[in-house]
């Protein structure tokens, strides 16, 4: 396949789109995004910055921009597989143009819109939205907008730096738009696996994955070449942000997870090859990647959502034997490193739809270690993911929900204080919860780390306290443990809720917790 993207590029002046068919609608920018009717529903390719379309939603943002000003503003409702970039969320949610907006979003100028109250947002689990696209309560998709590396002669799309949604979106919307970026490598092709067995019940069969490595798809993605109504060529490179190197509290937290992991493999609860990790991105997991690098763990596995620049360090170090996600999340630096020597990774990594990347039944059955960060984890173990004083979305719940409640460990990871130390991240009762007591196991801050699993409630608290919390917030929280035995109405969970939620309103109005 490489060999004939190779040649097809240069017999045809570049052009990636080699389906005679499709060579017909070809078009640009402005004339596809005028095919997306005002209040329609446009399911776009995209998650965690990469494989998203750069140049229709940045059409459409102006399209919308311009009828704005002449008196006839319109919005569309917004579908992707994770967060994308800025020429999408950024634009439209710039323009005004999203009226409604699913499942995760890291934008921030969309995070503005939402927390203005002026944008809708459903934030799901990731591995639900295809399958609840197909439930058909979210409606009928109208345009699918798809970013592919390339276009085979019979119609169908080599997927581009990732999968998401894209084949439910292709499946399933009226019409279809493709973007062919000729920024992404060719040497994607082959790097896919698209699995067309889910169904809804009664239909629904196991689902035939049993290791990481396996391969139980198509490279490609399936296109009825009638419904696309628009080919656009661009050449445009992902959101790729630069990756900064891991700090002194990134770097202790890592040191506490590695020690456990040690442990746990010691004490003959895990294998020396661990289990598949999933690892949220940010510099925290790269810094417990970049240790795995000097532990003693070989024959790595990672079943995940994103390959991160950590991933590629353990691949080249031949640590890790195989990374299986929905997409690419990687620096610049490493994203050349990548493209440079491609035919070294292709065979180790495999990029899924995002309802198998972070299905359930695989993540259980694999049994993941998973590691995730959290804004606020409360004294019994409830994780915040996703709203700042319980109220504020930061992003969403993306796929920790998928891999924490389903993992073999589930383990959560966060600096000790936020907002340069005036704030707690371990408090009496989290203003939000993601993430229940019983899908939380192991809480890993810069102080030390905490093993919750088989403790009660108050066995827990005891241990989050003494081994997580930040020693200024340590007091505050000892007395507000020690008054909610002394005066809860039960002693299961001892808590005041009253006094619980004025610990959030202090720093509301003081702007620390310590006051
Ligand atoms: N109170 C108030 N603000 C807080 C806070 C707290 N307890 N904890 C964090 N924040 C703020 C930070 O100050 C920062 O704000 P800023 O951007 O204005 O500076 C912001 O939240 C992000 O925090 P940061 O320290 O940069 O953390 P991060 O990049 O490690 O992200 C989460 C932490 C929780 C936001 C992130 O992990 C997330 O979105 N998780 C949910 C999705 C997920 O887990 N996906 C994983 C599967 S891939």
């Amino acid at each position: 396949m490489f060999i004939f993207l190779r040649e097809r590029d240069e017999s045809m002046n570049q052009t990636r789109n080699g389906c005679e068919r499709l060579r017909a609608k070809q078009m640009d920018a402005d004339a596809a995004a005028a095919l997306i009717a005002p209040g329609s529903t446009v399911g776009l390719s995209g998650f965690t910055g990469s494989g998203y379309p750069k140049a229709v939603p940045l059409a459409l943002a102006r399209r919308i921009e311009q009828e704005t000003t002449a008196g006839n503003p319109f919005r569309v409702r917004v579908w992707t597989g994770a967060s994308t970039g800025p020429e999408l969320d950024g634009a439209l949610a710039k323009a005004n143009g999203i009226e409604f907006r699913l499942p995760y979003n890291s934008d921030p100028i969309a995070r503005e819109r939402i927390n203005r109250g002026e944008m809708e947002y459903f934030d799901m689990h990731l591995s639900q939205v295809a399958p609840m696209a197909w439930q058909g309560f979210l409606g009928p998709l109208d345009t699918a907008v798809v970013e592919v590396s390339a276009i085979l002669p019979d119609g169908s799309l080599v997927p581009s730096s990732s999968v998401g949604n894209n084949k439910t979106w292709l499946d399933r919307a009226r019409q279809v738009i493709i973007e062919v970026n000729r920024w992404q490598s060719e040497s994607l092709a082959g790097m896919h696996d698209i699995y067309y067995g889910t169904a809804l019940p009664p239909n629904r069969v196991p689902i035939p994955l049993v290791r990481p490595e396996d391969r139980i798809g198509e490279p490609y993605f399936r296109c009825d070449p009638s419904k696309v109504v628009a080919v656009v060529e661009t050449e445009a490179p992902d959101r790729n942000l630069p990756f900064a190197a891991p700090d002194a509290v990134a770097a202790a937290i890592a040191g506490h997870l590695l020690e456990f992991l040690r442990h746990e493999v010691k004490r003959g609860r895990l294998p020396e090859s661990l289990l598949p990790l999933q690892s949220g991105v940010g510099n925290v997991a790269n810094a417990v990647l970049s240790g795995l690098l000097d532990g003693p763990f070989h024959d790595l596995a990672a079943y995940t959502e994103v390959i991160q620049d950590g991933m590629l360090d353990l691949l080249a170090a031949g640590r890790l034997r195989v990374a299986s996600a929905t997409a690419f999340s990687l620096s610049p630096d490493a994203a050349a490193r990548l493209n440079a020597d491609m035919a070294r990774y292709r065979d180790k990594l495999i990029l899924r739809p995002q309802e198998i990347s972070n299905h359930p039944e695989l993540i259980r059955r694999l049994g993941c270690i998973a590691m995730n960060g959290l804004i606020e984890a409360d004294i019994y173990g409830n994780v915040n993911s996703t709203h700042v004083m319980g109220s504020r979305i930061q992003n969403g719940i993306g796929g920790s929900g998928d891999f924490a409640r389903n993992a073999y460990v589930s383990i959560f990871m966060t600096p000790s204080t936020a907002k340069g130390g005036a704030i707690s991240a371990i408090v009496p009762q989290a203003s939000h919860v993601d993430h229940i007591t019983q899908d939380v196991q192991v809480i890993v801050t810069e102080q030390g780390l905490a093993d919750l699993r088989g403790l009660s409630p108050k066995q827990r608290a005891r241990v989050i306290i003494d081994n997580c919390a930040h020693p200024d917030y340590r007091p505050a929280l000892d007395d507000y443990f020690r008054r909610a035995r002394e005066h809860s109405y039960g002693q299961q969970s001892p808590s005041l809720p009253g006094e619980a939620l004025s610990w959030h309103q202090r720093f509301m109005d003081t702007g620390s917790m310590r006051g």
